[in-house]
């Protein structure tokens, strides 16, 4: 069975002279009130461009963001919309909301070929508590649904769940298509050996992913702050490094339990330190030998050998997590290391959103191109890797 089995995508749907509510996900990362990175815009393109061609009205909708009740300032999807206008070349209109009179006004004097895009969903809590009279107020706005928004369908939120069991016509946009193949073959027999690469700070945010990956991976590589937790697990002195003391006891039974599942577990060897994330240079020591008052900062050399040797050899290979502070110079070796090393792989890579994401970005050159598939979606990702149902996705279903 396919994960998308059930799902229609938008050239399925007839969209023709309708208005589409298509739910994008722009919720890019702002530099003060500048956009820091584009992609998820971009990524949404072909969809909206899509219908377009196919003379639709299109109602694009958004979150951004997590706002607190009241709290608005800085996470307006005003420069998304700039942004969108100038990749398009065309006007896109922007109602000051996603419901209510002006919006209607707005969305109901469109034209054939015109986009609008609704101010941020969340702005109204509404949104988060997925409640049925806001999804009833934003079906009033269109005639189908498409849900283009992979890095929220993890989410069951008004626009995501509600919304959508509201169209007889609803399906999915072409990168929510392009990511539901693309993991969807992480999980229906994957090309073996089979290897994920986590990093990252927290042990804890990555723990169901953990547990969920011992059942479906060959080797599991762990780097980035959430490793040191499994060395000082192990007993190595990581001196003043981030750890989670609390995670021990689960970081020993991870280990145990891989064992008894025959799945490698590689930590790193070496490592990165220096007295703080502001020196300018770090010292590179084997694990069990940090000077007093230093901290783990990035993987060493060795530890990106051994890594990407493994990464050479796998046929699969999933990352998710940076390897150290790599938006400090001194301390981007190793996770452009492990960047480089996914680039070389002729197997099928694919990196899951978020920081990995920036990282590739940052490491330069070609390496963005020789991946195989960048996700959008951070946590959507890993939820879906760890085989869970995502309402987001279910929901589209018939
Ligand atoms: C993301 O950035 O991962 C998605 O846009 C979801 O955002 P959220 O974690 O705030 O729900």
């Amino acid at each position: 069975m396919s994960l998308l089995d059930g799902i229609k995508t938008i050239a399925e749907l007839p969209i023709e002279n309708k208005r589409v509510f298509l739910r994008v996900d722009f919720n890019v990362p702002m530099d003060g009130d500048k956009i820091a990175d584009d992609s998820r815009i971009r990524e949404a393109l072909p969809t909206i461009r899509h219908a377009i061609e196919r003379d639709a009205r299109v109602v694009l909708a958004s979150h951004m963001g997590r706002p607190k009740p009241g709290k608005t300032d800085g996470l307006s999807l005003m420069a998304c919309g700039e942004r969108l206008a100038e990749l398009l070349g065309i006007e896109v209109h922007m109602p000051e909301d996603c419901i209510g009179s002006t919006a209607r006004k707005v969305i109901f004097d469109l034209r054939d070929r015109q986009v609008c895009l609704l101010e941020n969903l969340r702005f109204h809590p509404e949104e988060e508590a997925n409640d049925e009279a806001f999804a009833r107020e934003l079906a009033e706005l269109a005639d189908i649904y498409v849900d283009d928004a992979f890095g929220a369908v993890h989410r069951a939120h008004a626009s995501v769940y509600a919304l959508p069991k509201l169209f007889r016509d609803r399906g999915c946009g072409l990168l929510l298509e392009k990511e539901i193949n693309a993991l969807g073959k992480l999980l229906s027999g994957p090309d073996r050996p089979y290897v994920a690469v986590l990093g990252g700070a927290k042990v804890t945010d990555k723990l169901a992913v953990i547990e969920a990956l011992l059942d479906r991976v060959d080797a599991l590589v762990i780097g980035g702050a959430m490793a040191n937790t499994f060395l000082a697990a192990k007993g190595a002195n990581m001196q003043r490094s981030l750890v989670e003391p609390d995670k021990f006891a689960l970081a020993r039974t991870i280990l145990e339990k891989a064992a008894e599942k025959k799945v490698e577990i590689a930590l790193p060897t070496d490592l990165v330190v220096a007295a703080s994330t502001s020196a300018e240079r770090g010292e590179v020591v084997s694990v069990g030998a940090m000077p007093e008052n230093t901290m783990a900062l990035d993987i060493g050399p060795k530890s990106v050998a051994d890594f990407a040797a493994r990464i050479g050899r796998a046929k699969t290979i999933f990352w998710n997590g940076p390897m150290g502070l790599f938006e400090k110079a001194p301390f981007a070796a190793g996770t452009f290391g492990i960047a480089q090393a996914m680039a070389n792989s002729s197997g099928f890579t694919v990196i899951g959103g978020g920081d990995s994401a920036a990282a590739v970005h940052a490491a330069g050159g070609d390496i963005a191109a020789k991946i195989k598939h960048i996700s959008t979606g951070g946590g959507a990702s890993l939820e879906l890797i760890e085989g869970k149902k995502l309402p987001g996705i279910e929901v589209l279903r018939q």
